[in-house]
């Protein structure tokens, strides 16, 4: 069996903080939390909102070409760059042509192994774990030079420059703390194990960020063309925020937090991650630690076993959710619907100090693409036409289901009803 910490070593490290443990993780984790507090993430807005504006000119070039094309594309595009943008203050500007680091990126998730492939040469490609180190190393040079720059350009005391702190800079500061060090100083040190680690720990907010984020942004258009009276009312309510036919940049620009104002459309995420949650967890069992049966009461022993909770299980029990478990209702999460949502049942971000650190910066994303594109262009999926892009040398023309189609998931392309 492939373990967890074998699949994400290789991408980012063996000391990474989605897989690291105890003391390490803890010290991790705080470096980088201060970066993705809401309050941080909704000062940024202004800063990724031009991404935005790329990401719009992308899907109108489509509109106006009348072509069927890969959302999944255009969406990497976005979310990769908002998260360069948000950590590390850099402009990957994928939009506008090939960059190093995203084409290394592109090149070392289409090594990854495909765990569901039968084919044994795929499985254990010789070649793969050369891959992975080729394209590591670019990867880490990439943003070791970024790093080196922002430590290079780091205010020190009594410099005249003041500029924003990033991420990256936030967790500079924690990480020389740690050894003693202030960052104003002048002669602060950067050991090249924090660099490595640093480094880590960035490769792995792209992974683990981006897909996640872009996957539920084509899920949301599915279940709105799906479902166009939960669009007729996303929309009304953007007219009344926005105004009626006033395209919403301008004034997120001046305001972010007037996309909090969008509540319908807040309810639409909501329910799109219940049905489609794109992250999990997984634990190890411990001897002190029973799961109980609920049918029957039985204590279930953990010990010697990986812990998997299903969130498509847990988020499609009629128990919790009633009959219409498998319905996309947006409606359950306004209230009075809302209110009756047991507290640990709805975990898309999964719950305790190993939550999701990129959540509210995740939030932000899905609320920004809903606010500056529902109103503008009806997307839809076009499965049956998918033959039009053989060929047309993306990673997704040669991987799994994007390949051939939707997949079949709960009854339907992509989707149930
Ligand atoms: C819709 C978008 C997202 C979903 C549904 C999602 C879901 C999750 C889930 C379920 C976990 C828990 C894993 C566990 O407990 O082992 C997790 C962890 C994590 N997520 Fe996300 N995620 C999303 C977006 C993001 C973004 C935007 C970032 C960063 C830019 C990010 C970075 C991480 C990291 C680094 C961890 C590991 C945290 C730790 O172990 O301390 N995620 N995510």
């Amino acid at each position: 069996m492939v373990r967890f910490h074998d699949f994400v070593a290789p991408l980012a490290g063996p000391k990474n903080m989605l897989i690291s443990e105890g003391a390490v993780w803890k010290q991790q984790r705080a470096a980088f939390n201060p970066g993705f507090s809401i309050q941080h993430v909704m000062e940024q807005v202004p800063n990724f909102l031009n991404i935005f504006e790329e990401y719009i000119k992308a899907l109108e070039g489509h509109a106006v070409r009348n072509e069927v094309f890969r959302l999944e594309e255009d969406l990497t595009k976005l979310t990769v760059d908002v998260i360069g943008k948000m950590v590390l203050d850099h402009d990957f500007n994928s939009f506008k042509g090939e960059n190093k680091f995203v084409s290394a990126l592109r090149n070392i998730l289409s090594w990854m192994e495909d765990s569901q492939s039968l084919n044994p040469f795929h499985r254990k490609h010789p070649i793969r774990p050369w891959a992975f180190k080729y394209y590591k190393r670019q990867m880490d040079k990439y943003i070791g030079d970024i790093i080196d720059e922002r430590f290079a350009a780091r205010e020190t005391t009594g410099s005249s420059t003041k500029r924003k702190r990033t991420g990256v800079d936030l967790a500079l500061q924690a990480y020389l703390k740690e050894s003693g060090q202030d960052i104003e100083s002048e002669n602060a040190k950067l050991d090249p194990a924090f660099k490595k680690d640093i480094i880590d720990n960035l490769l792995i907010l792209v992974f683990a960020g981006h897909d996640t984020t872009s996957s539920t942004i084509c899920y949301i258009y599915h279940e709105l063309s799906k479902h166009p009276d939960a669009l007729a009312k996303a929309r009304h309510e953007m007219d009344e925020v926005f105004g009626s036919g006033i395209n919403a940049l301008e004034q997120i620009r001046e305001d972010s937090y007037i996309i909090n104002k969008c509540t319908y459309a807040i309810a639409v995420i909501k329910e799109t991650l219940r049905l489609w949650p794109p992250g999990s967890t997984v634990r190890t069992g411990r001897p002190d630690y029973f799961i109980k049966d609920p049918d029957t009461g039985e204590m279930l022993p953990t010990e010697g076993c990986q812990v998997w909770p299903i969130l498509h299980v847990m988020h499609r029990s009629p128990r919790i959710w009633g009959p219409d478990a498998n319905a996309f209702n947006p409606e359950r999460f306004l209230p009075p619907h809302s209110e009756t949502i047991p507290p640990n049942a709805y975990r898309p971000f999964e719950k305790g100090p190993r939550n999701c650190i990129g959540q509210e910066l995740a939030l932000v994303e899905l609320r920004l693409v809903l606010a500056l594109t529902i109103r503008e262009y009806d997307i839809r999926a076009a499965f049956d036409e998918l033959d039009k892009l053989d060929g047309d040398g993306s990673i997704w023309a040669s991987f799994g289901a994007s390949a051939y189609g939707g997949g079949e998931a709960f009854g339907g392309d992509a989707g149930e009803d």
